[in-house]
């Protein structure tokens, strides 16, 4: 579990706050902060440790990938492979309440945990000035959930920020309530159609408009591709073996604890450094094309979403 924050910081959207708020990013603590949609809780994107405290303080039982959020265009065509419809929509709607699905680019630097092994990447460039101002003065990505705990409804007002998490996250910057009130809109251009996979604070149609052609909507298109029922995020093409204190012959182990393995996800029994390992040794390992077998991890804190992820890894594909 994460060590328990003594307090959560109200800042106030003053020079002064943000720039509290971004020296707390950049030192890898979680910052919820207003966008035009609604609250997000927001860790430095690079960060793996910061971005599995995310899960933690939400309560997250899995890993769904997250948005990453930055301060420009510019710095989006940095993580993301850009294609001219990314450029139509982004002059047409950011700063705003959309959001792209686009395969991750070479070099992009974002934790694995973000995008929970997946190979594309959800970027937007929020509206709200309060967002913008914070993002532009940390400098980096910035990946944030809606900023509540998992199962409840998303916060539209700092309240309802430290109503859920009051105590569990470093700082909420009050923005004030947000504009747009529901999350943003979800576009995947990450495959030959344009995808409709969240409605949300842009209409479809207008996206429709824009880029000149339908977008396939959820449930007309094979399900990996729907937020949040990602069984597939990520599963690795050797067979994984859970519960295992050894690595039988030609196995290789993915250690915890005192269970040592070819990689350890953490040698201490640390969940959160072992979340922020999970993918990565995981690609890792499976680029070695042998059975991986999984020393057993605790079901408790971030231990039952690194399980839930584990088992769906486990499960065989055409099962
Ligand atoms: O308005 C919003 O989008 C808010 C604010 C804070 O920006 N954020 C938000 O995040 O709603 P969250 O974590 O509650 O929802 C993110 C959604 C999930 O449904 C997730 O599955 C989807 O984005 N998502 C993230 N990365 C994805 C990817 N690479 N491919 C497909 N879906 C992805
Ligand atoms: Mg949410």
């Amino acid at each position: 579990m994460t060590p328990p924050v003594p307090k959560t910081e109200q800042l106030t959207p003053s020079a002064e706050g943000i720039s509290r708020a971004a020296s707390l990013l950049a030192a890898g603590r979680l910052v919820a902060f207003a966008t035009e949609t609604v609250y997000g809780l927001g860790a430095d994107a690079r960060n793996g440790a910061a971005v599995a405290a995310i899960y933690d303080a939400k309560g997250r039982p899995a890993f769904n990938p997250l948005i990453v959020h930055v301060a420009t265009a510019e710095a989006a065509r940095d993580l993301v492979r850009w294609d001219d419809r990314a450029e139509a929509l982004a002059r047409a709607f950011w700063p705003g309440p959309l959001t792209m699905v686009l395969p991750l680019a070479p070099d992009h630097g974002i934790a694995t945990l973000v995008t929970a092994g997946l190979p594309t990447l959800a970027v937007r460039v929020p509206g709200a000035p309060v967002a913008r101002t914070l993002l532009a003065e940390f400098g980096g990505p910035v990946a944030a959930p809606s900023a509540n705990p998992s199962g409840r409804i998303s916060p539209t007002r700092a309240a309802h920020v430290l109503a859920g998490l009051k105590g569990r996250i470093d700082a909420v910057v009050d923005g004030g309530p947000c504009a747009v009130g529901v999350e943003s809109t979800i576009v995947g251009l990450a495959g030959k159609r344009p995808a409709l996979l969240r409605p949300g604070g842009v209409a479809g149609t207008a996206i429709e408009a824009v880029l000149a052609t339908p977008l396939t909507r959820p449930g007309t298109r094979p399900q990996p591709d729907a937020p949040g029922q990602l069984a597939s995020h990520y599963a690795p093409s050797a067979p994984v073996r859970l519960n295992a204190t050894h690595a039988r012959p030609g196995e290789t182990l993915l250690g915890f604890g005192l269970v040592q393995g070819d990689l350890t996800l953490s040698a201490t029994g640390d969940l959160i450094e072992a979340a922020s390992n999970l993918f990565d040794h995981l690609h890792r390992l499976d680029a070695c094309g042998r059975p991986i077998a999984v020393a057993p991890i605790p079901d408790t804190g971030l231990g039952a979403a690194i399980n839930d992820r584990l088992r769906r890894a486990a499960t065989p594909r055409d099962a």
